[in-house]
């Protein structure tokens, strides 16, 4: 049969890089624990309604990226592409608005979208982040953004830059919806044809689009920060003043929308100048009205998704050196069935004691297996071969120096222990 293959954007994570997901993952867990954010585990698979609700019908991602079906009961189901619409989900099934108390939580999983692929931009890729609901001040949408900034720097990046914008409330959204549609109106056909579409139905989808025609219009567009209500404004304000009081550095560009409808008043990205088109690490903002679409009461939220892929590809752009890949510390070799046999045994206690060894069981040659224990690169080399075991010694290889040493059968997990663990 023909090997079969992994779907198109839809990659295997192997050993080396899973490593690195899950030191990176263990970073933001354990920075986040600081503000408060508890982990929590959604669900891969939700009611395709709560997508359609919560991130908007007329998304690109509701439209035409949803992975959804029927499953043999009739139910309309969907692959979840993000997380926030299932945290307040979660949120409102486990009664977390009746405590009082902002809810703060931390993800981290696959999520899905039939994307076109490219580099890092797969249709299964990898979030983690957090959200605070419950949450109407300003202050909660600076402690989202300080721990996502703050991990950015934890682990070593320095070429990321922080954009924020408000798009206001919704009355803003719905008021600028018009200014903005006046504007692109007079300029009907220089847009491209997505963006002609986008302003029957979703005009504020054109302050994304990348054509070049379509940029140099919006140049001179009106600008939502402009036409802000006051009290939009002081909000906005003062997110920026306590980002500047915590010495994160942004960059406020007026025309930055995101392609979730759900945001309300802050949103940010935070771009990464090594990535090319994909650029975006982190994105997330506020979102006062989503509670209340999927069924709560009216209160605000605010969170950010950093994706895993592209946050890797920034770390491998500025060469940081992950302190990940422990080869195991010995590589154990036998030479002949007895000493093989004893040998299985010698290294399940030393796993017991707490160090690591990986053993060849195929009966090869001294010098085939050296070559392997070369290729895992363990520190150390155990040896027991018919001329050992019969004067019930060992020998240790300590691969840097070349040094052996012998050591007796009687004593080698305590003396094989002190030495590689030294
Ligand atoms: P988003 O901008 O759609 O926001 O995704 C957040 C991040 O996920 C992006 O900045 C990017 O790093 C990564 N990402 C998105 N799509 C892909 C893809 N196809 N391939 C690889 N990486 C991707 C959200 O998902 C919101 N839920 C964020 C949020 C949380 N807002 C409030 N709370």
């Amino acid at each position: 049969m023909e090997k079969i293959k992994s779907l198109k954007g839809v990659n295997d994570i192997l050993p080396e890089e899973a490593s690195m997901w899950s030191y990176i993952t263990g970073i933001a867990r354990s920075s986040f624990s600081y503000w408060g954010y508890e982990e929590i585990i959604l669900p891969i698979i939700e009611e395709s309604r709560l997508f359609v609700r919560g991130i908007g019908e007329q998304t690109d991602i509701v439209e035409k990226e949803l992975y959804a079906f029927t499953d043999k009961g009739g139910r309309n189901i969907s692959l979840r592409p993000e997380a926030t619409a299932s945290t307040v989900r979660a949120y409102l099934e486990h009664s977390f608005d009746q405590k009082g108390v902002p809810a703060r939580f931390f993800y981290c999983g696959p999520m899905f979208r039939g994307e076109k692929p490219q580099s890092g931009r797969n249709r299964q890729f990898y979030q983690f982040g957090v959200e605070v609901l419950g949450a109407d001040s300003p202050l909660h949408d600076v402690e989202v953004i300080i721990p996502a900034w703050n991990f950015l720097n934890k682990l070593g990046l320095k070429k990321t830059e922080l954009i924020i914008n408000s798009v206001g409330c919704a009355g803003d959204k719905e008021n600028y919806s018009r200014l903005l549609l006046d504007y692109v109106q007079e300029y009907g056909d220089g847009l491209c044809k997505n963006c002609q579409e986008r302003a029957k139905r979703n005009v504020l989808r054109i302050l994304d689009c990348k054509n070049p025609a379509c940029r140099e219009v919006l140049r001179r567009a009106p600008r939502i920060i402009d036409n802000l209500c006051a009290e939009c404004t002081r909000h906005f304000s003062l997110v920026q003043t306590t980002l500047e009081d915590a010495e994160v550095g942004f960059k406020v560009d007026p025309y930055l929308v995101r392609g979730l409808d759900y945001y309300t008043r802050t949103v940010f990205e935070i771009h990464h100048s090594g990535l090319g088109a994909q650029s975006a690490i982190c994105a997330g903002g506020r979102y006062d009205n989503l509670i209340a679409e999927l069924g709560g009461r009216s209160e605000g939220a605010a969170g950010f998704a950093f994706g895993m892929e592209r946050t890797l590809l920034a770390v491998r752009a500025e060469d940081i050196d992950l302190p990940v890949n422990h080869p195991p510390r010995v590589y154990a070799i036998a030479l002949g069935e007895s000493a093989r046999l004893r040998l299985f045994s010698i290294s399940r206690r030393l796993r017991q004691e707490g160090v690591s060894v990986v053993m060849n069981y195929e009966d090869k040659s001294l010098k085939a297996q050296m070559r392997q224990a070369d290729k895992q690169h363990s520190p150390y080399v155990l040896l027991l071969g018919q001329e050992e075991l019969d004067r019930e010694e060992i020998v240790l290889r300590d691969m840097t120096t070349a040094e052996q040493t012998s050591i007796r059968l009687e004593t080698v997990v305590k003396d094989i222990k002190a030495k590689v663990l030294a």
